[in-house]
């Protein structure tokens, strides 16, 4: 079906400070492609007109940090679901992390991933690929292998690379394959089996503790090894004011040193761990205040690249149990928009900036390639639409993902996801818009 998108306020944000567009336009979708923005657009025979006043029209939304738990955990997520709860938080195209069972660590893996998501079709899915063998942090894995069957970055997510020696290597073999290295920053010997920020809440609750040098330290030693090796590094869902610091200063000396940031890091604190509620058991810890109100400072000042969710579904059988013995993760996919419009809401930054974040910033920095997180015309359709004066309340029981562990169950949040079109096809539709 072919779609002339009338009168929404459309925002393309392609480069940073730069070329952008902010109106209310008419957008037209011809064979799954953009074929024209602009003022008074025709449609003509066959072309389904939908009017859209008052509604914002964005470049699909890019999420570089997933976990879709297929192979080996869809008791959790599989493919399927976790493109499809990505369809209704608009988002259209997302990487997904290599932890499962077997790990992503070779070009099978890699091939199923790539075909399940094409089966599912329902959103794009680029793999990334471990860093070392198994996730064992010991060898690594076979980049070139995995790179040709699709992965676009590699990580060892949930597990840092504790070995200096091994991040050395990863960041020179990466470099050869032009791979981005991500790391979960977490210097285990810190960190010390913490289940929760070390601070005044972890006292007080009686939960051991993990500092926030934790990972700053680890974020520091691989500053030093990306200033001697010149790779490309990107630290997965920072959380600290000092890693911020350290981020900040990387950039300053023009190293290729970028970081996302998770909603649930910006919106939430340590305090919210004083009831022991499992769903706020994340790795790494949610923060103290002042930690939050640094992510929204280099959020606003640059230094942070993109809004990534950290989407980590977990079912009750890992956390229905004592705060000790959970499973770390939240589900993210459904709500990193509407949290991210509480920014903009807030002040915080724009809603350029805002759009920036989610498109085509992380789309840049993994370069996706083919206009991802753009409105380019000629490349595929892939557009969310939201209705910004709408508010919603968040129903873990109403989640498109297999599980329900969202730590946001009963918040009122801004801005709803109306429909999600994938290379021009609807993949999600609140309300029948697209009929
Ligand atoms: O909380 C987390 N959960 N952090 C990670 O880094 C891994 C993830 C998971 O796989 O559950």
């Amino acid at each position: 079906m072919d779609y002339l998108l009338r009168s929404a306020r459309i925002i393309d944000v392609p480069e940073e400070g730069g070329r952008h567009i902010d109106s209310q336009l008419d957008l037209l979708i011809r064979d799954g492609l953009i074929a024209d923005i602009g003022k008074g657009l025709a449609g003509g025979k066959g072309v389904r007109e939908i009017d859209l006043s008052d509604q914002l029209l964005l470049p699909g939304l890019v999420d570089l940090h997933v976990h879709l738990r297929e192979p080996g955990h869809e008791y959790k997520e599989d493919i399927e679901s976790g493109s499809r709860a990505a369809a209704a938080g608009g988002v259209t195209s997302m990487c997904c992390m290599p932890n499962t069972n077997p790990v992503n660590d070779c070009r099978a893996v890699t091939d199923l991933m790539v075909r399940r998501a094409k089966e599912a079709g329902l959103a794009r899915v680029f793999p990334i690929g471990a860093i070392s063998k198994g996730l064992e942090g010991k060898s690594l894995a076979e980049f070139g292998e995995m790179q040709e069957a699709g992965i676009v970055a590699v990580s060892d997510d949930g597990r840092p690379v504790m070995d200096a020696g091994l991040m050395r290597r990863a960041l020179e073999y990466g470099k050869t394959f032009g791979l981005p290295v991500v790391q979960h920053a977490e210097d285990l010997s810190l960190a010390e089996g913490g289940v929760v920020n070390e601070g005044e809440v972890a006292t007080r609750a009686g939960l051991r503790g993990q500092p926030p040098q934790a990972e700053s330290i680890m974020v520091a030693r691989d500053i030093e090894l990306v200033e001697w090796t010149g790779a490309q590094y990107h630290v997965a869902h920072a959380s600290t004011e000092r890693s911020m610091a350290l981020v900040r200063d990387a950039r300053r000396r023009g190293l290729p040193v970028s970081c996302e940031v998770a909603p649930h890091h910006f919106t939430l604190t340590d305090i919210e761990c004083e009831n022991y509620d499992t769903n706020m058991k994340v790795a790494p810890p949610l923060r103290a205040e002042s930690d939050r109100q640094a992510l929204l400072e280099a959020i606003a000042d640059g230094t942070v690249d993109c809004i990534a969710t950290d989407h980590a579904p977990h079912s009750g059988i890992e956390k229905d149990v004592e705060f000790d013995c959970a499973s770390c993760g939240m589900l993210g996919l459904e709500t990193m928009l509407s949290l991210t419009l509480a920014l903009v809401e807030d002040k915080v930054i724009s809603l350029q900036r805002a759009v920036r974040l989610m498109t085509s910033g992380p789309s840049e920095l993994f370069r996706l390639g083919n206009g991802i997180g753009t409105l380019e015309i000629g490349r595929p359709a892939d557009i969310v639409v939201v209705d910004p004066n709408a508010h919603w309340v968040v129903d873990r029981n109403q989640m498109q993902s297999k599980s329900q562990n969202t730590p946001f169950h009963g918040r009122k949040l801004p801005g709803k996801v109306l429909f999600t079109l994938l290379g021009g096809k609807v993949v999600f539709d609140s309300k029948e818009y697209c009929q």
